[in-house]
């Protein structure tokens, strides 16, 4: 541990988002037929995903691409060790400054904001970039939260900026389709997914403030704590689902 504004929030997660093991079998199946075909994965984290996408089809590629050099170096020692290395590229760098190509596959998961903008304008902005970058007859995966119900005003107080963010599921089905794309599969996360989510970043947080009660910043990490717990307990475990859709381009 070298930064007190860093503690190691990941590292008791397999993925960074709501997903099982199952669950991410399922979508994985969901984007086949794979052979031969090129996945993409825009914010990709340390791509948990995206390897055990080129895992289950050992004729597929790969590249991923991400802000956070950890997440990346996380990625490319996984790829390593699981000899996927010289299947899939893994990038550090801004989504909104890169530029692809239309390809088979692209997923873009729990990152709608890769691309900027007001927070109100991330799915909008993720689904028109998506629209671009799968090839007609191709698949993208977007992973995006909705209101599982209407915040009431004390919720929306907690969960400061989100007004407005989200959808509730159909309507965020029909905004994707109307992206020019067909609904191919739809799951949605567990409360018990969020939870692993929650409590493997909790952990992290507090086992750090634990060894480092004095450090430089230990205030600063232990009132960001507080406001994710405020923000999970009195607010979003009620309103935000998560949902996986698998889109097919028309
Ligand atoms: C909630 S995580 C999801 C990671 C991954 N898609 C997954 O589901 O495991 C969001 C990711 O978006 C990345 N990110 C945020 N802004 C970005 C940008 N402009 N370009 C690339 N990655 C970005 C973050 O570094 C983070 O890894």
């Amino acid at each position: 541990m070298t930064s007190p504004e860093l503690p190691p929030l990941h590292r008791d997660l397999v993925f960074h988002g709501p997903l099982s093991d199952q669950r991410a079998a399922q979508l994985v199946h969901s984007l086949g037929p794979l052979a031969g075909r090129h996945v993409v994965d825009l914010g990709c984290g340390w791509a948990e995903l995206l390897l055990r996408t080129l895992a289950a089809e050992p004729a597929a590629t790969g590249f991923g691409i991400d802000l956070d050099e950890e997440d990346i170096r996380r990625a490319r020692a996984n790829a390593e060790g699981r000899g996927l290395a010289d299947r899939v590229d893994l990038e550090v760098g801004d989504v909104g400054a890169w530029q692809g190509e239309p390809t088979d596959v692209v997923f873009n998961i729990g990152a709608s904001h890769v691309w900027g903008g007001e927070p109100v304008t991330h799915t909008a902005n993720a689904l028109t970039a998506l629209a671009d970058l799968v090839r007609p007859g191709g698949k993208a995966l977007l992973g995006e939260c909705f209101w599982r119900r209407t915040p009431s005003e004390e919720e929306y107080a907690v969960m400061e900026g989100t007004r407005g963010q989200y959808r509730p599921l159909p309507e965020l089905v029909d905004f994707a389709l109307s992206h020019g794309f067909r609904l191919y599969s739809l799951s949605e996360a567990t409360v018990a997914e969020w939870d692993v989510m929650e409590n493997g970043v909790l952990r992290g947080r507090e086992d750090w403030l634990l060894a480092n009660p004095d450090a430089p910043g230990a205030d600063a990490v232990r009132e960001r704590a507080d406001r994710m717990r405020r923000f999970r307990l009195h607010g979003a475990r009620e309103t935000i689902g998560f949902a996986y859709l698998t889109l097919l381009r028309a």
